[in-house]
């Protein structure tokens, strides 16, 4: 059955004829008959080209922090792209905007803004690398940094069986395209294993340049580190004088303000933010401990961007962080995601169907399996099948979620407690004719309530 309604469906088709595939990001693209076309987004809702409205889970895969169109922002960048976007020059409001970021990101010393989060690991990376002297980078199972070239091994789509030893990992690479040599400076572990880390730096420590974490993995269902995890990396790191890197492309300025070095209270070399720090305007941003600033102040390692520090984007990071800091927004946030995630545990445990909600109330995922997964090679086994099934159900009742159970539910300031409650009744109707449809509703939850 089409997710698309008649309008949507003719536009989508004018897309197709114009993008390829009909999209401007491969992810997008979820077959011709189920990718949407949206005509415009208002709070924690977005509407289709025929009008119908849904809950967005999806919040753009993380930016939108406050709610879409928010009018404190709009407002904000309406007035900055009538004083001209970008210039061959430092602008007031990249400075104001950089002011801001510190004053959040208190353990930083200073910054440099980029557009997106694949440009800011990017150069992240190469900055580790430059100030280091070496070349080998260690990544994590099922997480993701970006499209570069660099980074693009055993993210989320990787077959578990395909990755080898726990202890020894095969890098999977993600991508044609990206030279083989590549693959010899990239190391994968499967992420919150201390031991395969304490192993790999007993091993290799002197050779290693930067290592890269997402410090909640937001691409594979929003595991959390376990106890002892983001230390053991970063007491390794310092030993051995390899560069500790956060990408909170997803985790900041969205499980708090300080991100996750504030939620977790461990504290990198570099980390990388983008997505909710501009509510939707490509903003990013690199923020660097006072070492690595001699990196790129002493010159040699290269860093740069047109369109870097733009007045539109800072102005959106401006008015974003002034919104998280002086509203109740992150209240909010807590409130309508742990209303989200007691509820969605609530049905599933009705139903008898085993899984769980793992994560942040800020950015959460439906764990649809046994056990509770620790690492990327634990949800191999997850039920995607009814996952999507459920999904689905729920996109024709009005409310998204991402149809890949490893991209995690993001919730926004704008969510009400009306969206809540419309969500859950919707997850358990969706839910029940998932089961039913698969001959596996327990016989006493046959006929609705
Ligand atoms: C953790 C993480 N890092 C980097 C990126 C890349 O960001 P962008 O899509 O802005 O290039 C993403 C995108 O989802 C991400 O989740």
């Amino acid at each position: 059955m089409s997710m698309q309604g008649a309008q949507t469906a003719e536009w989508f088709n004018r897309a197709r004829a114009a993008l390829v595939n009909g999209v401007s990001s491969g992810f997008r693209y979820l077959g011709d008959k189920d990718t949407l076309v949206i005509s415009r987004g208002e709070g924690g809702h977005v509407y289709d080209m025929d009008g119908k409205r849904y809950v967005d889970f999806q919040c753009a895969w993380g930016p939108i922090i406050l709610g879409h169109a928010d009018p404190f922002v709009t407002d904000a960048v309406v007035a900055a792209a009538r004083q001209g976007t970008t210039f061959a020059m430092t602008q007031q409001r990249e400075v104001e905007a950089a002011e801001a970021v510190l004053a959040a990101v208190k353990w930083a010393d200073k910054i440099r803004f980029t557009n997106t989060g694949t440009e800011a690991t990017m150069h992240a990376l190469r900055l580790a690398r430059g100030w280091a002297g070496r070349d080998l980078v260690l990544k994590f199972e099922g997480h993701y940094h970006g499209t570069h070239d660099q980074l693009l091994f055993t993210t989320a789509g990787a077959p578990p069986a395909h990755l080898g030893s726990r202890l020894r990992p095969i890098p999977y690479q993600a991508s044609s395209g990206i030279p083989d040599a590549i693959r010899t400076y990239v190391r994968t572990l499967p992420f919150n294993d201390i031991e395969a880390v304490d192993d790999f730096f007993d091993d290799h420590g002197h050779e290693i340049a930067a290592v890269i974490v997402e410090p909640m993995a937001g691409n594979a269902f929003g595991i959390p580190p376990e106890p002892g995890f983001l230390e053991t990396l970063r007491a390794r790191c310092s030993e051995y004088y390899a560069v500790l890197i956060f990408d909170e492309v997803k985790t900041g300025f969205r499980l708090s303000l300080g991100g996750a070095v504030e939620t977790f209270g461990v504290v990198p070399d570099i980390a990388t933010y983008a997505k909710a720090l501009g509510n939707g305007f490509p903003v990013a941003a690199i923020a660097l401990a006072a070492d690595l600033v001699e990196g790129w102040k002493l010159g040699g390692i290269a860093q740069a961007g047109t369109y870097s520090g733009n007045g539109v984007a800072t102005a959106a990071a401006i008015a974003t962080i002034d919104r998280l800091e002086k509203t109740d927004a992150f209240q909010r946030i807590e409130k309508v995601g742990t209303a989200l995630i007691e509820g969605l545990e609530g049905v599933l445990a009705e139903f008898g169907v085993e899984g769980m909600v793992l994560g942040h109330p800020g950015m959460f995922s439906v764990y649809l399996g046994e056990g509770r997964p620790t690492e990327y090679r634990d949800i191999a086994d997850h039920n995607a099948r009814l996952y999507t099934a459920v999904v689905e159900g729920m996109i024709g009742r009005g409310v998204m979620p991402c149809v890949d159970a490893r991209e995690p539910w993001f919730t926004c300031a704008a969510h009400t407690m009306e969206d809540v409650h419309l969500t859950l009744e919707v997850f358990a109707e969706s839910l029940r004719e998932s089961l039913a449809r698969a001959g596996t509703l327990p016989s006493h939850l046959d006929e609705p309530d």
